[in-house]
């Protein structure tokens, strides 16, 4: 069956992927209410269309901290992708790269950061979990920076993992086959298999809790890599992301994986970007599966946008020219919209092209 679009990768990679692995993937925490929303705060987003202007040219091409890319979507850092297919991340890092957008590698990548880079050419971003043992954290910061990453993007909304529960059922863990490869020489590459979530004890065990706005600082004297903060939901933690010297802020609910009833991603945005005010770009993830839901992002203000799980999904399904064809899909699909609303840069893209509940609520109130 010819795939039309990014969603339909989801059945098929539920065909192909062992359950314990398709779980991980797919699943957010305790109710997945979040997950749910994540989706249907968008479908609750209308346009606002403008007509008769030349749309013959379309040019969606931006620049993030200054790297000039193809388009405004990117992507997200998911772990393990050696479980999808053989080639993992190296995979996603080429399909990026032909695509001529920004990878993020997860710290809890099963390739390094070094045979990421052996791939060639790419504008890549690395995705930092904080260990307790801050001398890792040192290293593997010069090992990325080494290995030609652009950017850290800093995961802060996991002190502790989200109860995924059916990994919990699956006793979910990392296959022996396979390991957390930046983490192989330290000893720290293996999940051990646990009474529950082999990720939950591993996080537990190695990531600080006590992570706090002072080491967004601290990391700055340890990296020159510009400092991007992923996982604010609130106007004050965008405030306090700037004060302590983040270049960028990205508005997450990690995939609806961690705290279950927090508002869609998309319906935090704009207080984020009030909270902002202009001073760093704000991006968004969480629930993007169209070229209208990306196009909606930009016009509530996002500079961008991340793609999680059908990276995966479409990965498992045709490895690297399955993350192409998923890449090209929402490409096409946000050309499409923007013809269709009679934009022909992103620059054109306003607050006035769409129309969201909060607006709905103020008109039938005039
Ligand atoms: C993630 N995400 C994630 N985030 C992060 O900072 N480090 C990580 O290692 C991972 N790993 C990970 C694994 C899997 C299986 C998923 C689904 C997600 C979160 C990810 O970066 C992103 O925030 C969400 O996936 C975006 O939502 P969508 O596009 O999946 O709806």
């Amino acid at each position: 069956m010819e795939i039309t679009n990014v969603s339909e990768y989801e059945a098929l990679a539920k065909q192909k992927l062992p359950k314990m692995v398709y779980d991980y993937y797919s699943s957010g925490a305790e109710d997945e209410w979040t997950l749910k929303e994540n989706r249907e705060a968008f479908s609750r987003i209308l346009f606002r269309p403008r007509v008769l202007i030349d749309v013959s040219n379309i040019d969606m091409t931006t620049t993030v901290l200054g790297f000039k890319i193809s388009m405004p979507i990117m992507i997200a850092p998911s772990a393990m992708q050696k479980m999808a297919h053989p080639e993992g991340e190296l995979a996603t890092a080429r399909a990026a790269s032909a695509a001529g957008t920004i990878m993020t590698l997860s710290s809890w990548s099963t390739c390094s950061v070094e045979e990421v880079n052996s791939t060639g050419p790419g504008i890549r971003f690395f995705q930092l979990y904080v260990y307790k043992d801050r001398s890792i954290v040192r290293q593997l910061l010069r090992r990325a920076e080494r290995a030609g990453f652009k950017a850290i993007a800093l995961t802060v909304d996991t002190p502790r993992l989200g109860r995924r529960e059916a990994d919990i059922k699956n006793r979910f863990t990392l296959p022996p086959s396979l390991t957390l490869k930046n983490f192989e020489e330290l000893d720290l590459g293996k999940m051990d298999k646990t009474n529950d979530s082999g990720l939950a004890s591993y996080v537990a065990g190695q990531v600080d809790r006590s992570l706090s706005w002072k080491d967004v600082k601290w990391l700055q004297t340890v990296t020159s890599l510009p400092i991007v903060v992923k996982g604010v939901m609130t106007a004050e933690d965008a405030r306090l992301a700037i004060e302590a010297g983040a270049a960028g802020i990205i508005v997450s609910n990690h995939g609806a994986r961690q705290l279950d009833y927090v508002p869609a991603t998309i319906s935090c945005l704009e207080e984020v970007i009030k909270g902002a005010q202009g001073r760093v770009p704000v991006f968004l993830d969480g629930g993007v599966r169209r070229g209208t839901d990306v196009f909606k992002a930009l016009a509530l203000g996002a500079s961008g946008v991340f793609i999680g799980r059908p990276v995966l999904f479409s990965l498992a399904v045709d490895g690297e020219a399955g993350v192409k064809k998923m890449l090209q899909m929402l490409r096409d699909e946000l050309e499409l919209t923007m013809a269709l609303s009679g934009c022909t840069s992103l620059k054109e893209i306003t607050r006035n092209h769409v129309i969201t509940e909060a607006d709905k609520y103020r008109l039938s109130r005039l």
